[in-house]
């Protein structure tokens, strides 16, 4: 049984996102994906919200399972027995902090492989933070989203619960 642990903020999920699961569904047994803390960035969703929406998003595939993981990514790889992490890289700006996280990963815990997957062209372009700060200005988001996610941003944006 092969599993991979596709980790990231999520903040939204992205259309770009759901490629990248769909790929992975084809490759590995099972894929469980990791709604994770980034540090650096003050999310729109809660953790909890992130989750829902993209068991919402991926609720046609059988296969993956959706987590959330509040600690360290490389200290919950063998709770979900996982192979290797999963990210995706749309283009060269995103390979040096890609590198650095798959090598600082491996230094924590030198049996953990990263691998990378490339989302279709189409979608090479959306980012979640471009899709926030589209949604901010009012601008129509529902061709880079799944359609609860896009929902989500629109009721979020007037004050509403998701
Ligand atoms: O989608 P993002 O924001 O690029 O994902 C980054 C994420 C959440 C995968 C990364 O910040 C992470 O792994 N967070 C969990 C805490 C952790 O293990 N940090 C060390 C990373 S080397």
């Amino acid at each position: 049984m092969k599993t991979v642990l596709y980790p990231g903020s999520f903040d939204p999920f992205t259309n770009g996102h759901y490629d990248l699961v769909c790929r992975a569904v084809q490759l590995f047994d099972k894929v469980i994906v990791a709604v994770a803390v980034n540090a650096g960035k003050s999310p729109m969703f809660t953790l909890a919200e992130r989750r829902h929406l993209i068991e919402q998003c991926c609720a046609d595939l059988p296969t993956v399972e959706v987590v959330v993981i509040e600690g360290l990514l490389v200290d919950s790889l063998e709770r979900y027995g996982v192979q290797a992490i999963l990210r995706g890289l749309r283009a060269f700006s995103d390979f040096e902090y890609e590198l650095q996280m798959a090598l600082m990963n491996r230094n924590m815990r030198p049996q953990c492989e990263t691998i990378f997957l490339t989302p279709t062209l189409k979608n090479s372009f959306v980012s979640s933070s471009l899709v926030k700060e589209v949604a901010s200005y009012g601008g129509d988001v529902r061709r880079y989203v799944p359609d609860p996610v896009a929902e989500a941003i629109i009721r979020k944006n007037r004050g509403e619960d998701i």
